[in-house]
């Protein structure tokens, strides 16, 4: 890490960039998320090298939410730090999103779609990382209990107050993605980018939201790409201690997902990427990229050398059909 920091000349000539649905805006074919690992629980220091070394290597797009941390709020924080004291001269030349749907804070106001609860929180985020505005401002969840037409007119609205400069929507299905996109159209602000989960493991996109993303000219950015972790070397060999599914700050993977079954399936797909001359990570993401209805893959990394070794993935995107026949097999 640098302490001064000072980046790469080259930073933009290897990574591949991919335009966002019809919009104006490319986004770097790997992103990088700040869910985990950029908390106050984490190790600010390894937090600053991992940004820095994401910039070098052509990563333009860090993702964020309200939530991020443990505790809640903490990694929009230390990113507006680490903002501050590495990247402040190069804020236009960052894609920087954040969002709002799950809880955040106490009462009735603190979680869902309304229109209250979006533009405080959105408030709220500038703060804290002392920002003037977010390049996209995603509704984290669609609220079945507010009218779509009041969460989408608040992401109209801070669009047009200058706040965000694009509107998103995450874990959105295909009917609510199309009736959403039709709203933000017609009120002067199309949807930018749709953030769904996607992996080798995790196939629902392909089950109509891509077709739909594709049809409204929408960008795709898949998070939890290598499923948490599962999709890499990282539980080949036991469980180990600082893994994310060791931690009793990761809600969502425990001892409990990585069953004799998955770890077969993983085992299998390690060889197939060893013939491919890539590490699982790349394959996996790599099998991601190959569709070129998928604008970015948001991983997530835990350390300098974890990033590296995603980013290798642009090297090779390309898959026989033999070996997604033989992916398919091993996935399905
Ligand atoms: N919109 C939503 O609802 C939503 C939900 C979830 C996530 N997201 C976004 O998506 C981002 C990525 O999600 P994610 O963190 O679940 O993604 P992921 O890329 O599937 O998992 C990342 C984790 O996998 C392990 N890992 C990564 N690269 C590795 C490698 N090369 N070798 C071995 N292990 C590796 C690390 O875990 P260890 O800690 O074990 O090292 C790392 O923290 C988030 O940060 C967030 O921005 C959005």
């Amino acid at each position: 890490m640098q302490d001064t920091f000072v980046p790469r000349k080259d930073r933009y000539q290897k990574m591949l960039y991919r335009r966002s649905g019809n919009s104006g805006i490319k986004m770097p074919a790997i992103s990088l998320g700040l869910w985990h690992n950029f908390g106050n629980v984490d190790d600010f220091q390894n937090a600053r090298a991992i940004l820095q070394d994401a910039f070098n290597l052509g990563i333009t797009h860090f993702d964020l939410a309200n939530n991020y941390g443990p505790p809640y709020g903490s990694a929009e924080e230390n990113f507006g730090k680490i903002l501050q004291r590495d990247l402040k001269t190069y804020r236009d030349e960052l894609i920087i999103s954040t969002k709002a749907g799950y809880h955040m804070w106490d009462g009735p106001y603190g979680e869902w779609g309304s229109r209250k609860y979006l533009i405080a929180s959105l408030d709220q985020s500038l703060k804290r990382m002392s920002l003037e505005y977010v390049d996209i401002f995603y509704s984290h969840r669609p609220d079945q209990d507010t009218p779509l037409e009041e969460t989408m007119g608040a992401l109209d609205h801070l669009v047009k107050q200058g706040k965000a400069l694009y509107a998103g929507i995450s874990n959105y299905n295909p009917e609510q993605t199309q009736k959403a996109a039709r709203i933000l159209k017609e009120l002067g602000t199309p949807c930018l980018i749709h953030q769904p989960k996607y992996s080798l493991f995790e196939r629902t996109p392909e089950k109509g939201l891509l077709d739909v993303l594709k049809h409204e000219e929408i960008g795709c950015i898949v998070f939890s790409p290598l499923a948490q972790g599962l999709l890499t070397n990282r539980y080949l060999k036991g469980i180990p201690a600082d893994s994310r599914a060791a931690k009793t700050t990761a809600l969502f993977l425990n001892p409990h997902h990585i069953t004799p079954e998955v770890l077969k399936k993983i085992r299998r797909l390690n060889k197939i990427a060893n013939k491919r001359e890539q590490s699982l990570a790349q394959m996996a993401i790599a099998w991601l990229l190959r569709d070129e209805r998928v604008t970015s893959v948001l991983i997530g990394a835990s350390s300098r050398e974890q990033l590296k070794d995603n980013v290798g993935a642009i090297y090779n995107i390309k898959f026989s059909d033999k070996e997604l026949l033989d992916i398919e097999k091993i996935v399905i």
